[in-house]
C-alpha cells in the first residue's frame, strides 16, 4: 500500500503531529508513504519527498507543516485536475491523505468522486468545518488569544482605555467566542451576529456603572456592522477586507474590522481606544497538549481507515469519540458558532 500525504490551506499547530501519527501507525501496518509538497500544488507539479522513519522525528511539538502548504485549487485552472490524476498514477499511490479545511477537503471530495481513494483529516484554527465538533489547531489558537487578552487586560486597565482585539475567524466566530469567554471579554463580535456600533459604544460608556474603568472588546475578523439605511439601522453591512483580491477558492483577505471599531468608539464616546490584530500569531508555534492528542487520534484513525480500505471519509470527533464521516457531507457548509456557548459568554457583556 503506497500512500501520499499532503497539507493544504492555512497552516495550523498540530499538522506535523498528524503526519507523525499517520506515518508511524501506517509503517506498523506495512504501508509506504510519500510526502506531497505544498498541498494540491505538489500533485499538480509532481513535487514530493519519500517519507522515512527519519522524516518524522521530532514532529509532535513542531508548529507549521514540514510538507509546506498552499491554497492551490486544481479545479480552478484548466488541465490541473488531469495533472493531479496523472501524477497520482505516476507515483502509484493507492490512497491520498489530505489534511486541510473546507477548501482542501472540498477538492479531496471531488477527486474521490472521480475515483481517487481519499481520506480527509480536518484542520483549521477557525473550527468551522462541518461534521466534527472540533478541528485540531483551534485549541492552540484559543490559548494564544486567551494569553493575549490576559496581557492586554493589564495595560488597558492601567490606561483606562477600550481595547479592541481582532482575532481570526473568517465565516464563523469560534475563536472569538471561546477566546473571549476564556479571556473575560466585555463584548464579543462574531460573523453570525452582525453588530450595532452603538451597542459597542454602550459597553465603553457603561463601564463606570460596573465599577470598571476599562473595556475589552473581542472581534472576529469576519464580524461586520449593521448599516444604517434611511434613518433606520438594518442588517446588511459588508465584511471589511484588506483589498479586492481573492485567492483560488474565492476568499478575500480579511482584516480591518478591529481598527474600524476602535476609531468609531473613540470618535463617538471620546474614550481613548486602541486596537490589536492578533493575526498569524494565532497559527504559529507548538500545539497545545489537547491539539497534540486530537491530531494523534485523527492520524491513527486515518491509518486504520486506509487499512480497512474505507475511502471517501473524513475523520472527526463527536463528543469524545473519534468517528468517520463522508467527505461530501463534511464540506461545503460552514459550521457556525454554538450559540449556547455564545449566550454563556454574553452573560458577561456590558
Ligand atoms: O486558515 C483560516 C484562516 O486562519 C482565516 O481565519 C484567515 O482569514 C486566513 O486563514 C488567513 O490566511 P492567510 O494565511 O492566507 O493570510
Amino acid at each position: 500500500m503506497k500512500v501520499g500525504i499532503l497539507t493544504g490551506g492555512g497552516d495550523c499547530p498540530g499538522l506535523n503531529a498528524v503526519i507523525r501519527a499517520v506515518v508511524i501507525k501506517g509503517h506498523k501496518m506495512g504501508f509506504e508513504f510519500i510526502g506531497i509538497r505544498d498541498g494540491w500544488a505538489g500533485l499538480v507539479e509532481l513535487d514530493y519527498e519519500p517519507f522515512t522513519s527519519d522524516s518524522i522525528r521530532g514532529l509532535l511539538p513542531r508548529g507549521g507543516t514540514i510538507l509546506g502548504t498552499s491554497r492551490t485549487n486544481p479545479f480552478k485552472h484548466e488541465g490541473d485536475v488531469d495533472k493531479v490524476l496523472t501524477n497520482i498514477a505516476k507515483l502509484e499511490l493507492d490512497c491520498v491523505v489530505a489534511i486541510g479545511g473546507d477548501d482542501t477537503l472540498g477538492v479531496a471530495s471531488k477527486l474521490y468522486e472521480m475515483g481517487v481513494n481519499m481520506i480527509g483529516i480536518p484542520k483549521t484554527i477557525d473550527n468551522d468545518l462541518s461534521c466534527t465538533d472540533f478541528t485540531f489547531g483551534f485549541d492552540t489558537a484559543v490559548s494564544i488569544v486567551t494569553e493575549a487578552l490576559d496581557r492586554l487586560h493589564s495595560t488597558t486597565e492601567s490606561h483606562h482605555r477600550v481595547m479592541v482585539v481582532e482575532v481570526m475567524g473568517r465565516h464563523a466566530g469560534w475563536i472569538a467566542t471561546y477566546g473571549g469567554l476564556a479571556g473575560g471579554a466585555d463584548m464579543i463580535l462574531i460573523p453570525e451576529e452582525p453588530f450595532l456600533i452603538d451597542d459597542v459604544c454602550k459597553v465603553a460608556i457603561n463601564r463606570k456603572k460596573r465599577g470598571r474603568n476599562f473595556s475589552m472588546i473581542v472581534t472576529a475578523e469576519g464580524a461586520y456592522p449593521v448599516v444604517a439605511t434611511e434613518g433606520s439601522e438594518q442588517q446588511g453591512g459588508d465584511i471589511i477586507t484588506k483589498d479586492a483580491e481573492v485567492d483560488a477558492f474565492g476568499h478575500a483577505k480579511l482584516g480591518g474590522v478591529g481598527e474600524y471599531i476602535a476609531k468609531e468608539v473613540e470618535k463617538r464616546t471620546g474614550i481613548e481606544t486602541r486596537h490589536v490584530v492578533l493575526g498569524h500569531l494565532q497559527r504559529g508555534g507548538s500545539p497545545t497538549a489537547h491539539d497534540r492528542i486530537l491530531a494523534t487520534r485523527y492520524g491513527i484513525r486515518a491509518a486504520e481507515l486506509i487499512g480497512e480500505k474505507t475511502y471517501g471519509r473524513m475523520v472527526g470527533i463527536h463528543g469524545n469519540a473519534i468517528v468517520d464521516v463522508s467527505l461530501k457531507d463534511a464540506t461545503g457548509e460552514t459550521k457556525t458558532v454554538d450559540m449556547d456557548i455564545y449566550r454563556i459568554a454574553s452573560t458577561f457583556f456590558g
